[in-house]
């Protein structure tokens, strides 16, 4: 699927993506045990911005934010003035895989609800613009519970088995070449609905 078509769909979904906090949640569980004051962080598929803004409790130098859907990216600078009043988070409209980083530029990359739109090529990319000893944080739906189907299933990359277990999750990573990788189940009861995802940290050798 071409980069415009993608971008149409994601657009089309920006407007009331924040109605759903499950993936504030997600970015926020991602962000919480990594270590403070990195130099460049990236956040890879930004949406409207939620790793982004919840990495600015790092007190990072910079933030590099890139997401392919203007219309999310736009709802993303919005908050802006009141979420990041220092100006640390670029904002950058296009394709996140090849992030537009050089090699060994940052210190983290994060990449929150997004990976199954991204697939497994997104790992190299993620090991090319990490300084070795980067940590890599990103959340993976689980095989179990995501089965793409009809039109959405074109939005989704072939090259990417989704994990059935946090073994399974890690195992992304460590096969990927990262090193120290961590997988947990992150669950949230919504009463009605229960929703979990994989979070997997990792450091770049
Ligand atoms: C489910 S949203 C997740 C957004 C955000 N990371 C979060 O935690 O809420 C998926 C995002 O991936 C973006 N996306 C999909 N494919 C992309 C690509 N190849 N390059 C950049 N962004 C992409 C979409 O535009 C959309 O904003």
């Amino acid at each position: 699927m071409d980069h415009d078509t993608r971008a149409a769909f994601f657009d089309g979904t920006a407007e009331n993506y924040d109605e759903d906090t499950f993936h504030a949640q997600v970015a926020a569980a991602l962000v919480e045990p990594l270590p403070p004051a990195p130099g460049l962080v990236l956040d890879v598929a930004t949406g409207t911005g939620f790793a982004a803004y919840a990495a600015l409790r790092l007190k990072p130098a910079r933030v590099l934010a890139v997401d392919l859907s203007p219309a999310m990216v736009a709802r993303a600078e919005a908050k802006a003035s009141s979420l990041d009043p220092d100006g640390r988070i670029e904002w950058r409209v296009g394709p996140a895989v090849p992030m537009p980083a050089p090699d060994g530029s940052a210190d983290v990359v994060l990449c929150a609800s997004s990976l199954h739109f991204l697939g497994a090529v997104a790992f190299a990319d993620w090991l090319r613009v990490l300084k070795p000893g980067g940590r890599l944080a990103f959340s993976v739906v689980s095989g179990a519970r995501f089965r793409p189907s009809g039109p959405f299933a074109d939005f989704v990359p072939q090259d990417l088995s989704f994990p059935l277990d946090e073994a399974g999750a890690g195992a992304l990573a460590s096969s990927a070449g990262f090193v120290d990788v961590a997988a947990q189940t992150f669950t949230v009861d919504g009463g009605d609905r229960v929703r979990s995802v994989f979070l997997v940290h990792a450091t770049a050798p």
